[in-house]
C-alpha cells in the first residue's frame, strides 16, 4: 500500500480545507458522499468544483443542489489534449489541489497527469489489480470469486493500475446480480473515498490493521 500524497507543507484543518475537484460522468453517488461528509462533519477538505464530461449526468444536479460550481466539458469533438486542457483550466480557476475521479469514464493522458502528477485519485469497484476497466462487478461474478471489493488508488497512465492507497473487501453472494453486487460495493466505496481524501488532507496515514482487523478477529 502506498504512502498518501502530501499536498501541502502543513496538514489541512477544517478552517483551512484542501480544495478538491471531482470529475464525474454519471450518477454521482461517490460525489454525493464526498459533499455530504464535507458538509456535515469537521472534514479537512471541501469540494471546490465538479466537472462532468456527460451533459445530463445526474451528478451535475447533485453538485448544483449542493451549490458547488459545476461545468460540463464534453470530450466529443475535441482532441484528447484540448479536452484535458479545458478541464485543467476549470480546475485551476477553482485552485484545485487534489483531483478525485468518481465514476469518470474517460482515460486521462499526459497533458492532464503531467499537471496533476500524483495528485489524481480514482475509486474502482474491485480489489485491484483484479478486474480493471468497465463492469468490474460483472467480471467478479463471471470469475466466481467469493470476495471482491473496492480500491482507491493514484491514477497513472494505465487503466486502474496506479499505486493502491486503500482497499475494502466485499463478499460476493451466490445469487448476486451485477446490480446487487455493485450496490453493495458502492456502500463501501462511499466510506472509503471520504476516509482517504480526508486522510490526505490531514496528512494522516490510514491504519490498515484497524481498517481490516474485524476480518480476522
Ligand atoms: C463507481 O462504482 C466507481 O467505482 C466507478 O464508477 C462508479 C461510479 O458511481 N469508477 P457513482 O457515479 O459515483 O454513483
Amino acid at each position: 500500500m502506498s504512502t498518501l500524497p502530501r499536498l501541502r507543507s502543513q496538514p489541512c484543518t477544517p478552517d483551512d480545507r484542501l480544495r478538491i475537484g471531482v470529475l464525474v460522468s454519471g450518477n454521482g453517488s461517490n460525489l454525493q458522499a464526498l459533499m455530504d461528509a464535507a458538509a456535515s462533519d469537521s472534514r479537512s477538505y471541501r469540494v471546490a468544483c465538479v466537472a462532468s464530461n456527460v451533459d445530463g449526468a445526474f451528478a451535475i444536479e447533485r453538485a448544483k443542489n449542493a451549490q458547488v460550481p459545476v461545468a460540463v466539458i464534453s470530450h466529443k469533438g475535441a482532441t484528447q489534449t484540448d479536452f484535458e486542457r479545458e478541464i485543467l483550466q476549470f480546475l485551476q480557476t477553482h485552485d484545485v489541489e487534489l483531483v478525485v475521479l468518481a465514476g469518470f469514464m474517460r482515460v486521462l493522458g499526459a497533458t492532464f497527469l503531467g499537471r496533476f502528477s500524483g495528485r489524481v485519485i480514482n475509486v474502482h469497484p474491485a480489489l485491484n489489480p483484479a478486474f480493471p476497466g468497465m463492469h468490474a462487478a460483472q467480471q467478479a461474478l463471471e470469475k466466481q470469486v467469493w470476495l471482491t471489493g473496492c480500491t482507491v488508488h493514484i491514477v497513472n497512465d494505465g487503466v486502474d493500475t496506479g499505486p493502491i492507497l486503500a482497499q475494502v473487501p466485499v463478499p460476493v453472494w451466490t445469487n448476486d446480480s451485477e446490480a446487487e453486487l455493485q450496490k453493495r460495493i458502492q456502500v463501501q466505496e462511499h466510506h472509503l473515498l471520504v476516509q482517504v481524501v480526508d486522510a490526505i488532507a490531514r496528512q494522516e496515514s490510514l491504519d490498515r490493521e484497524r481498517m481490516l482487523r474485524h476480518l480476522v478477529d
